[in-house]
């Protein structure tokens, strides 16, 4: 463990081009009235007044290029363009919410190291604009599942699909890990696991954020959804939150998770961008959705190019990371790959993992008013959406590749990470139709007998 102090090891120099990109940021951030707009979109938001339109590029709608979408109605295109917008701020959404979290548990940190004020105000405001992002997502999410799918919008569907779902979670099975109650772990021991293994110099740099916190008698929020509530079993994930909160290095780590997510978003989103240029340039109706897109991504290129300073540059200012900071951030990052970026889905344009995930949903909506379809049709029109080669899948092809490229481009000059991470050598093995269709017929005819037993028990 490193006994000097992070402060002294390194002079920061004044007006240092790190000081002045957070500073340009902030002033801009703080000027700007995205949020503002977003919140006034969400407010006059009615389903009815925009379910006529397409809320984006046609191809960005489930099943798109595969023969169910060639055989839909105009009006089903359309829901499947809705459905697509809401599932994907959906999961931004609840990726946000980790980053409501982690932005405070770091900011404490900077807070404790101390000389990072206007870096601070930035990830405050930030936290902020992330509340507004998720109130207005999930307020058009409801009111279209509601309009789209009735009553049985919100009814919890029954779990035919637990065992394939129950694979692309991470447990102390597949961990390795001993038979513990890691849950009941007292919180002060992951503090002390955390304090004693880290770069941070002893509980110097520990969050401010999470003393407080302690010091109300509050608990560490639990994260299990989202990035990075994915990637490690809810049992840890209070391991996680003070491993952040613990040194200056690890604070920085998590921003390059973020930014791994911010590009994840800004693939899809840049395209509605586009979209709302065209509209707007040729003086079309804006559906409120693209709008809130449109502001949301410029809110969010304030928020990347923070990401972007603090995981590529801002982390050299502190003291090095221990072997215990190195191997957890490795395996966070690893473990990222393989639940967001190791497949290529078919029906889920720009997402990167195969479709056992989506069965469950994707089965909804076939089911739903939407195609009110029976049972076998549905199951037909999913092994061929899944498991049969089609245009859906070239396009998320062309998906792949460009966020890889920059994946690539984004996460070479970390040296920290070990090949595989910083290579992204999981999302570039999964860029295989055949082997995302192989993984799609596995857990199409798991499925498909789970749900036969339902039908007939
Ligand atoms: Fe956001
Ligand atoms: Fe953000």
């Amino acid at each position: 463990m490193t006994t000097t102090n992070a402060k002294t090891v390194k002079a920061i120099p004044l007006n240092s081009k790190n000081e002045i990109v957070t500073n340009t940021t902030y002033r801009n951030n703080i000027a700007s009235n995205y949020t503002e707009i977003i919140e006034q979109l969400e407010k006059n938001f009615s389903y009815e007044e925009n379910k006529n339109e397409y809320w984006g590029p046609v191809e960005l709608s489930i099943f798109y290029g595969s023969p169910l979408y060639e055989q839909a109605s105009e009006t089903q295109k359309i829901a499947l363009n809705h459905l697509y917008w809401i599932t994907q701020y959906n999961q931004t959404a609840a990726t946000e919410a980790n980053a409501v979290l982690y932005n405070q548990v770091t900011e404490g940190v900077f807070n404790a190291v101390g000389g990072y004020d206007i870096l601070c105000k930035e990830l405050s405001l930030e936290t902020e604009q992330e509340h507004a992002h998720m109130h207005a997502f999930h307020s058009v999410g409801y009111a279209t599942r509601k309009a789209l799918f009735g009553n049985t919008a919100f009814s919890r569907p029954k779990p035919i699909l637990s065992k394939i779902n129950s694979k692309h979670r991470l447990t102390n099975i597949s961990l390795n890990l001993p038979n513990l109650n890691w849950e009941n772990l007292k919180e002060d021991a992951w503090k002390r696991i955390s304090i004693q293994l880290s770069s941070g110099n002893g509980k110097q740099f520990y969050s401010e954020y999470l003393l407080s916190l302690e010091q109300m008698g509050r608990r560490i929020p639990v994260q299990t959804s989202g990035l990075l509530g994915q990637v490690v079993p809810a049992s840890l994930s209070k391991l996680l939150t003070t491993n952040f909160g613990s040194s200056p290095f690890s604070a920085c780590f998590f921003y390059a998770t973020r930014y791994m997510a911010n590009m994840l978003l800004k693939n899809w989103e840049q395209r509605y961008l586009q979209h709302y240029k065209q509209l707007d340039q040729s003086g079309s109706i804006i559906p409120a959705p693209v709008a809130i897109s449109y502001y949301h991504m410029l809110d969010e290129s304030f928020h990347t190019t923070i990401s972007q300073l603090i995981s590529q540059d801002l982390y050299k200012e502190f003291n090095k990371p221990t072997l215990y900071e190195q191997l957890m951030a490795n395996a966070v990052f690893y473990r990222g790959q393989e639940l967001l970026l190791s497949g290529l889905s078919g029906v889920m344009p720009s997402t990167f993992r195969n479709d056992g995930v989506f069965l469950q949903p994707l089965y909804r909506i076939l089911r739903s008013p939407v195609f009110d379809f029976d049972h076998d049709t549905t199951m037909h029109w999913l092994q061929r959406a899944l498991c049969e080669e089609h245009d859906g899948y070239h396009m998320n092809l062309k998906h792949h590749h460009r966020l890889l490229t920059a994946m690539k481009h984004a996460f070479q000059p970390l040296n920290y990470l070990w090949p595989v991470n910083r290579q992204l050598g999981i999302m570039s093995s999964g860029c295989s139709i055949m082997r995302n269709l192989q993984a799609n017929k596995k857990d199409y005819d798991l499925f498909s007998k789970s749900s036969n037993q339902m039908k007939n028990s």
